[in-house]
């Protein structure tokens, strides 16, 4: 199947602040110049949030890892658990279609779905509440045929039993997932053959459907509100850095947040933050500007107006730097290699507090040091690979 950008896309995404801060605190897992591994589950979480993955949502998440663009888009395009168009408002139906589903009517399911959603897979159904898809095997195969609906799945199907559940779904309901035949989990039909003091009434469903309806999100997009962020390794690792993203509680806190470390978000955080600086006009180059300094957010250090003999120095050389985090730095009056060669720790530190979206990377990939091979015209290994064109 051909995968594209579909045609019509919205104007802009965000993440929403606490989907933001889960993401923020994701990207601190990975070792230093590794961040760009966290992509799947930032462009996941995107997804979780939104119902698909379109082109703004893509190319924030590669801005928030400093990649370029086509490298995200790669990802999203490859993987086909990234829906790259709307899927249904209320839920995207997806139906195995692999043998043992198939052998037992999965091709009744997918007439259901279009007949009662779409001819079509990957078409929004007339009301937009509905998508379907036929996907591979989705492990469920001795509950066979099955569908994934939002995050649960739904067992033991048959054609007049998965339009019951769309239309359960349509008029605001969750139908009860898991096995729609009776049976507690995979056991025979007929009953236990072995095992037979098995006690089920423990729990009125088995682990997964209990979970599930413990949980109550199956259909329901994520906010990021829903469980406690956790880090356990921002304790534990060496990458751990006081002034990474912090970690919170959601307003309502569940008993799983014993279980890790919670770290508060510093107050002053937020006010720490520049504001957004005017673009920079090429004319009148070097006039610098008044350095900024406050105790806690380092010293600000000196733009320029302008790049000198208006030709900036392509500071993507620089490992860490992509081209949004070029434009932020333009943004600052920062154009050459060695205007960053030069920081002093305290200017270091207010870069690493005060690039939105990327805190801690001036240090944690060296910029000044790599600068200084750069300002002096030499090549680092990053920047040779940029030249080689193996880095966009
Ligand atoms: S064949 Fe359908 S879940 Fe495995």
């Amino acid at each position: 199947m051909l995968r594209r950008l579909h045609h019509e896309q919205p104007d802009s995404f965000a993440f929403t602040p606490a989907n933001k801060e889960w993401a923020e605190t994701q990207i601190t897992k990975y070792p230093e110049g590794r961040q760009a591994s966290a992509i799947i589950p930032l462009l996941w979480r995107a997804q979780e949030q939104e119902g698909w993955l379109s082109r703004p949502a893509i190319e924030h998440v590669a801005d928030m890892l400093g990649l370029a663009y086509i490298r995200a888009l790669e990802v999203a395009s490859f993987y086909f658990m990234f829906q790259l168009q709307p899927v249904g408002s209320v839920a995207n139906i997806q139906v195995c279609g692999t043998t043992s589903c198939m052998i037992c009517g999965a091709e009744d399911l997918v007439g259901v779905c279009r007949e009662k959603i779409a001819d079509k897979p990957h078409t929004l159904s007339a009301d937009g509440k509905f998508s379907w898809e036929e996907v591979e095997c989705l492990g469920a195969c001795a509950n066979a045929p099955m569908a994934q609906i939002g995050k649960d799945y739904y067992e033991d199907l048959t054609a007049e039993r998965l339009a019951e559940i769309i239309d359960e779904l349509a008029s605001g309901k969750v139908p009860t997932p898991g096995p729609q035949n009776g049976r507690y989990a995979s056991e025979p039909l007929s009953g236990l053959t072995s095992l037979k003091d098995f006690d089920s009434g423990q729990t009125k469903y088995n682990a997964s459907v209990q979970l599930a309806t413990d949980i109550g999100e199956t259909v329901k997009r994520i906010d990021g509100t829903e469980v406690p962020i956790l880090a356990p390794w921002r304790d534990k690792g060496a990458n751990h850095k006081p002034d990474a993203p912090s970690v919170k509680l959601s307003a309502e806190p569940q008993d799983v947040s014993a279980a890790a470390p919670v770290m508060a978000k510093p107050a002053a955080d937020k006010a720490d933050k520049p504001k957004s600086a005017a673009k920079p006009k090429p004319a009148k180059p070097q006039k610098a500007t008044k350095a900024a300094s406050t105790p806690d957010a380092g010293t600000k250090p000196e733009a320029l107006s302008g790049a000198r003999g208006y030709a900036a120095d392509d500071l993507k050389q620089i490992k860490g730097v992509g081209p949004k985090l070029e434009k932020l730095l333009n943004s600052h009056g920062i154009y050459h290699f060695d205007q960053i060669a030069s920081w002093s720790e305290a200017e270091v530190a207010w870069a690493d507090q005060s690039l939105v979206g990327f805190k801690g990377r001036v240090s944690r990939d060296n910029w000044v040091d790599q600068a200084k091979v750069l300002a002096e015209g030499g090549e680092t290994e990053f920047s040779k690979r940029v030249e080689d064109g193996d880095v966009y």
